[in-house]
């Protein structure tokens, strides 16, 4: 494998990344560069080899440039935003990380590593300009709550866990302390949030999301606190989320996915009410409420680093943990029931229910997908049925195999001899099918029963 990687063909591998690489030498002259960079830029390889770095960025100063402060200090920088305007006069963002190259100890130069997040970061704007047409800027009210569509009415659940997180979270929604909210995938965190927002007094002012994990650090927090024109970092003047939410609620989806020196900024903003737009000297007081929330528990990302203690302090006043699926399986059937209406709706459908099997299974099963699963589950057998009950034919492979694996124990107690009976002759064929490699001749040697009987058997049970 090693001889394979020569530098020719290493070189053409890194022409293959999609991510921009550069390299210096100490005095700042490019040794290197694949061709995505090269396209990134818009400029001819050959040219810019061998030339100064700042000679190919124009708008670039020593300063400014990721590559020679690295070639100057020594240190790494990792994931830092950086618009600067190429060869042709095209203005393009990348999140860089920047490395050292060192020989025998020795810096001899740096490498960098780009994304372009030019479109990203135009959309994302557009789409806090949209937001903030929508809500009509900050001094108006909406006229309606189309964005927070969930009330506590479509919380469906019964059990005494589920229960107790909606009595929490209405008491909460009273309030004006900010809301940490916890709980896996699935589970309904945004549902929660959503009809916390629509129970409270600013429920006729803006709700927005944000989504923290899915933008990278310096480009979040222009989206988060705005931005005002400057030659440097490439921005226009901008209001951010928190402006745009202003009078209302602002949800902070996996917080503990946002880089923990944003998090600071955002306990500031929490602890004085006040923002200051990336670039700007003034700082402009808010009125926003902040429901955070992590998929888990807050407590353990503190412990793992990626929620800042102090800011867990600030969002910890109340902190309401959703139960997992798996652990309020009274609830199935009432969400079954929901969510089989809601798609006889959407799909025209005019199912009645589900099979004792499937529904049987549905107790049995783990949910890692909690909530979710379900609902996707019942929609995808929504999606395919014949008659008007969900049996196992409809339900996912996964299920299926599930169901052939644990299916037996599950089911025997209470069911009629006959059923109990084939599922244990399922169980064992399937056994005995995964020992011989689905070899039937051996299988059938291995159950001590005739070729032709086991296949007719696969046939009939469809393994
Ligand atoms: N108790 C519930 N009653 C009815 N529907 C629910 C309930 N909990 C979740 N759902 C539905 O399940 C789906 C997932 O919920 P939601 O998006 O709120 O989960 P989440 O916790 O935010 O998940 P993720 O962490 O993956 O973003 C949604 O379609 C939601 O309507
Ligand atoms: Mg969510």
């Amino acid at each position: 494998m090693r001889e394979l990687l020569t530098q020719e063909n290493l070189e053409i591998i890194l022409d293959y990344v999609s991510d921009g690489i550069q390299a210096i030498d100490k005095k700042g002259n490019i040794i290197y560069c694949n061709r995505t960079s090269a396209m990134l830029d818009d400029i001819n390889r050959e040219d810019a080899i061998g030339r100064h770095v700042l000679s190919i960025y124009p708008s670039l100063k020593k300063e400014t440039s990721t590559l020679l402060k690295v070639v100057e200090t020594g240190i790494s920088i990792f994931n830092a935003e950086q618009t600067y305007t190429n060869y042709r006069g095209k203005k393009i963002t990348t999140v860089n990380s920047t490395l050292p190259i060192k020989l025998k100890g020795e810096i001899v130069g740096a490498i960098e590593i780009s994304r372009n997040i030019t479109d990203v970061k135009a959309l994302s704007e557009k789409l806090v300009d949209l937001q903030n047409k929508i809500y009509g800027g900050k001094d108006k009210k909406r006229t309606e709550s189309d964005e927070a569509k969930y009330t506590f009415e479509d919380i469906i659940g019964n059990s005494k866990e589920l229960l107790k997180v909606k009595s929490l979270a209405m008491k909460a929604a009273q309030t004006v302390s900010p809301i940490l909210v916890y709980g896996d995938t699935g589970t309904g965190k945004e549902l929660l949030v959503q009809a916390i927002h629509n129970a409270g007094l600013r429920r006729s002012k803006s709700f927005v999301a944000q989504n923290c994990a899915a933008l990278p650090a310096n480009l979040l927090e222009g989206i988060l606190f705005g931005t005002v024109k400057g030659s440097f970092t490439g921005a226009d003047n901008r209001p951010g989320l928190f402006e745009v939410a202003d009078g209302g609620t602002l949800f902070l989806d996996e917080i503990n996915s946002m880089p923990l020196e944003l998090q600071a900024k955002l306990l500031r903003v929490l602890q004085d009410g006040r923002i200051r737009r990336v670039g700007d000297i003034k700082t402009t007081k808010v009125n926003v409420r902040v429901i955070a929330a992590t998929n888990i528990d807050p407590a353990l990302a503190v412990q793992k680093g990626c929620l800042r203690r102090d800011l867990y302090y600030r969002l910890n006043t109340i902190t309401i943990g959703l139960p997992d699926l798996k652990d309020r399986k009274e609830d199935i059937p009432l969400l079954t029931e929901h969510f089989i209406k809601k798609y006889n709706k959407l799909l025209y459908r005019n199912v009645k229910g589900i099979s004792s099997e499937v529904a049987s299974i549905f107790q049995s099963y783990h949910w890692p997908g909690n909530v979710r699963e379900l609902e996707h589950v019942i929609e995808g057998a929504m999606n395919i049925i014949d008659g008007d009950i969900i049996a196992l034919d409809y339900l996912p492979e996964n299920l299926i195999e599930f169901h052939r694996e644990t299916g037996v124990e599950a089911q025997t107690e209470d069911l009629p001899l006959k059923t109990a009976v084939e599922n244990l002759e399922k169980k064992l064929i399937i056994k005995a099918l995964k020992k011989s490699n689905h070899n039937i001749s051996r299988a059938a040697s291995l159950l001590d029963i005739p070729r032709q009987t086991l296949q007719y058997k696969i046939k009939k049970y469809r393994l």
